[in-house]
């Protein structure tokens, strides 16, 4: 059989080692074995080691006791609709209708898959930046749309506006826009995202914007796409309680954006999961209505362990890129001599017991040569913990 499967796409989208079929592990599975193996700290994964406020979960404990057990409406239940609403109108001025532009989904990823499988096929092409979050180009590789890319360049990972035009064509169904941006940290200035939507306006390509950080900025603003002039009607914004409360293991997202492309999205949506955890979406509803102190409170102690952290790549002897937002910080192995970062963070779990993730496995294989000295590490951990990492980090020039 000459041609590829649907899974197998999805599996070069991701990187998956043994993309022949044979065996499909991610780089993550294999850091995050090896860190076990090790006994390594793992800042490979992004997901906090502390659970989010204790109110949200005695919220979802009392949701269960109180039997809201069964199927969720499709779209959300009304309080979470409500609440999404609430916070787009609280943070942002934007006014989405609960009834028609929002859906709840399972996890920002299923309202990522939902938004693709709804709008591109064969023959589209999709754009996002690169390096990009791994699941865009394993979903992009299920539709069966082309996946390109425009490229973000260390140390401060912002797009050349010129090569981002040049990335578009008339075939750009959508660009999918990660902003605050895994793996990079970077978080785009209004003078970005403008030009992306003139370009999306200029091509009449959708705009799916996936925001599942727009909490966690350290000092830069974070704009939302669709508050941008002449966006609103060709945007969908995706975003997710997993991050902003620390309660990644609920999976509970949401989409907004015009009625009908929301109507299309959630047409694909109900046949991915139907509806998504009741009680969950029950806690996260009371969730998005904590007082503003919450949400200072929950950036202003990432940024502080992105700094311990930071300290000790900088004593590592690595160059420490900017990270402005999200769980993540960047550091250049070339530094010391090393061009091999995935060599690299294959050994850094024996070597000096830390693991992180290798940028190139967020790239097609050009994308790959240029980031290929670059670490990803996530400070999303309880503070003793970055400093023993730090301080094991600290041993690294030693050792290399
Ligand atoms: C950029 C980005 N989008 C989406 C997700 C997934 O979000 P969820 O867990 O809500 O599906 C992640 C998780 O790491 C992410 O980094």
């Amino acid at each position: 059989m000459t041609t590829t499967a649907p899974w197998q796409r999805t599996a070069l989208g991701a990187n998956l080692l043994g993309a022949d079929g044979s065996l499909a592990v991610t780089i993550f599975e294999e850091i995050t074995t090896l860190a076990m193996q090790t006994g390594a700290i793992n800042l490979g994964q992004g997901f906090p080691d502390e659970d989010g406020p204790a109110s949200i979960k005695e919220a979802a404990q009392a949701a269960i006791a109180d039997g809201a057990n069964q199927y969720a409406p499709g779209k959300g239940l009304p309080e979470l609709r409500a609440a999404v609403a609430g916070h787009q109108k609280r943070f942002y001025g934007l006014t989405p209708d609960p009834e028609t532009e929002i859906i709840i989904t399972t996890g920002a990823t299923e309202a990522i898959a939902a938004a693709l499988l709804a709008l591109v096929g064969p023959g589209d092409e999709v754009l996002t930046f690169e390096p990009f979050y791994d699941s865009y180009g394993a979903i992009i590789g299920l539709t069966g749309a082309t996946h390109t890319t425009a490229p973000l360049l260390a140390p401060d990972f912002q797009p050349d506006l010129a090569a981002l035009e040049s990335a578009f064509s008339d075939r750009t169904r959508v660009v999918l826009v990660n902003n605050p941006h895994n793996p990079t940290g970077a978080v785009f200035p209004a003078a970005v995202l403008t030009r992306i939507v003139e370009l999306a306006t200029k091509y009449d390509a959708v705009v799916v914007t996936d925001e599942v950080y727009e909490h966690l900025t350290f000092g830069a603003r974070h704009i939302p796409i669709a508050t941008l002039p002449g966006a609103a009607d060709r945007t969908l914004t995706i975003s997710s309680a997993g991050k902003t409360f620390s309660f990644t293991g609920w999976k509970i997202g949401w989409l907004s954006g015009p009625a009908e492309l929301v109507a299309a999205a959630r047409t694909v949506k109900q046949f991915l999961s139907y509806s998504s955890g009741t009680p969950f979406q029950s806690a996260i509803a009371a969730g998005l209505g904590l007082d503003d102190d919450f949400y200072t409170g929950i950036a202003s102690t990432l940024a502080h362990k992105r700094d311990i952290l930071s300290d000790g790549l900088h004593a590592a002897g690595l160059t420490v890129l900017p990270s402005q937002g999200t769980y993540f910080i960047n550091a250049d192995t070339a530094a010391l001599g090393i061009t091999d970062a995935t060599a690299l963070a294959r050994r850094l779990p024996a070597l000096i017991g830390v693991a992180a993730i290798p940028v190139p496995v967020f790239c097609h294989p050009e994308g790959a040569e240029r980031t290929k000295s670059l670490l990803r590490f996530a400070f999303c951990k309880k503070v003793p913990l970055l400093e023993e990492a730090a301080a094991r980090l600290a041993t690294l020039k030693d050792k290399v």
